[in-house]
């Protein structure tokens, strides 16, 4: 059985049953990295963002603190979700909450924004990469920017028990495709809750026609 045909649905509902917000390896208490790039876009704060596979990321909270008002969060789990909601209290209302597997889902709006913290790189079969950019190519409006974060080439080879696709700055931007340039890109050492250390790279794109 190929790896595009297992359910990860059922995997990140597990992850998210068996572990609270702060026991899991991507845990962060400041998601500083996501939120220098956003700010380094330069978008008001009436600017459309969307956290893909937010999970239970404290970036909505951040964000709402900084004063943008139109965010959405997907991801796969609706665990996940629960538990983001459940974090957020009554501020959950301000935030649009989308249950769906990116590599599959049409995007009914238009964002400012993408961001996208350690999703991609679990993207381990190019029919699941196609996917999640041909969402990324319909939601993503012209000039646009997209926050990637993923292991780099000294990250870890697995996460959460699954394989991962490891990149650099360039090699992101050429699966991207010729609509994209990059504009920065930041290294950042990620400590575990666990006490390793994960090689991250956070790169900002603009899409242009
Ligand atoms: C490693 S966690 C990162 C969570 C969050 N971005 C952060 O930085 O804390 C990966 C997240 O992506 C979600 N996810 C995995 N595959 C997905 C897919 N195909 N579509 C939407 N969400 C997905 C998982 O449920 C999980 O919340």
């Amino acid at each position: 059985m190929r790896l595009f045909k297992r359910n990860w649905k059922n995997h990140w509902e597990r992850v998210y049953q068996k572990h609270t917000p702060t026991e899991v390896g991507w845990y962060q208490a400041d998601p500083e990295g996501s939120i220098k790039l956003i700010n380094n876009t330069g978008a008001g704060t009436d600017s459309r963002i969307i956290d893909v596979g937010g999970g239970t990321s404290k970036l909505s909270m951040h964000l709402l603190e900084q004063g943008y008002s139109r965010l959405t969060v997907l991801d796969i789990s609706g665990k996940s979700i629960e538990k983001a909601k459940l974090q957020l209290g009554e501020k959950a209302g301000m935030i649009s909450w989308i249950e769906a597997d990116i590599t599959k889902y049409s995007l009914t709006e238009q964002y400012d924004i993408w961001h996208d913290r350690a999703v991609f790189h679990f993207l381990t079969e190019s029919e699941e990469r196609k996917g999640y950019i041909d969402a990324l190519n319909q939601a993503l409006k012209l000039n646009g920017y997209i926050i990637l974060a993923t292991f780099g080439l000294a990250g870890p080879k697995k996460c959460s028990g699954l394989p991962v696709v490891r990149y650099s700055p360039e090699t992101l931007l050429k699966v991207l495709g010729d609509n994209f340039n990059l504009v920065e890109s930041v290294a950042e050492d990620h400590v575990t809750p666990t006490g390793v250390t994960q090689n991250f790279i956070y790169c900002r794109f603009v899409k242009q026609l």
